[in-house]
């Protein structure tokens, strides 16, 4: 069946999470991380998914601003620095990403062909409102989702029923691109077509199931979905 809706996963995919360490390293007053921004980035970006994997299976539920706070005290603990100020640059640069170069392109086209087009993430609403407008994005997506209408994590498989739901449309219909390797999986285990964008040439999860497609940026997606 052809692809009629492509759904892209948010922080990693559209958005470089690791713009917020890189740019704060690059001011003056943040030399305590011009080293090791790169690991601070890295254990901030592992800790705030562990935290959402480990709320959903003990059911206890926070929104992913929360573990994403969390997975940075953590991070910022690890690598022996701290202080209000940086945190806060780090939670509002983290806020504001910017989406990858190519994104605008490849969503234009998209909807060009007559694709419709949507982010599906754990991002609560507002989290995701402030880092689509900071990447100028809003008006190439038809929609953006939220885990939090249902208060619970991906890579449950109630997390990828709100793509239908919206969008009244079947699994068959779906491309579902994201560059977290477990959520490419999982999507695939659930019945899209999986693009993973393997940013970074990271092995393959060993997992149940895997993605389809594996990619090295965003550029081949419309060719993916038969534009
Ligand atoms: C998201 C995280 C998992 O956007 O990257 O859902």
């Amino acid at each position: 069946m052809a692809i009629t809706t492509c759904v892209f996963d948010a922080y990693g995919t559209l958005f470089d999470v690791t713009s917020a360490a890189r740019m704060a390293a690059a001011r003056p007053e943040n030399s305590e991380i011009s080293e090791n921004w790169a690991k601070l980035a890295n254990d901030w970006r592992l800790k705030q998914l562990q935290y959402s994997w480990l709320r959903t299976i003990t059911d206890t539920h926070t929104d992913f601003w929360q573990v994403t706070q969390d997975g940075l005290d953590w991070a910022m603990e690890a690598n022996g620095v701290s202080g209000v100020r940086l945190r806060t640059e780090l939670l509002e640069l983290y806020w504001n990403l910017k989406a990858y170069s190519e994104v605008s392109k490849m969503l234009e086209s998209l909807r060009a062909a007559g694709l419709k087009t949507a982010i599906l993430s754990n991002g609560s609403p507002d989290m995701l409102e402030g880092a689509v407008s900071s990447a100028g994005i809003g008006d190439s997506l038809d929609a953006v989702l939220s885990v939090e209408s249902i208060g619970i994590f991906k890579p449950d498989r109630r997390v990828y029923d709100l793509v239908g739901r919206h969008f009244n449309c079947t699994s068959e219909e779906v491309l579902f691109v994201s560059s977290n390797g477990w959520d490419a999986a999982g999507a695939a285990g659930y019945g899209f077509t999986t693009a993973w964008v393997n940013r970074a040439g990271e092995p393959l999860d060993r997992l149940s199931w895997f993605p389809h497609h594996e990619l090295k940026d965003l550029t081949e997606i419309p060719n993916l979905a038969g534009v």
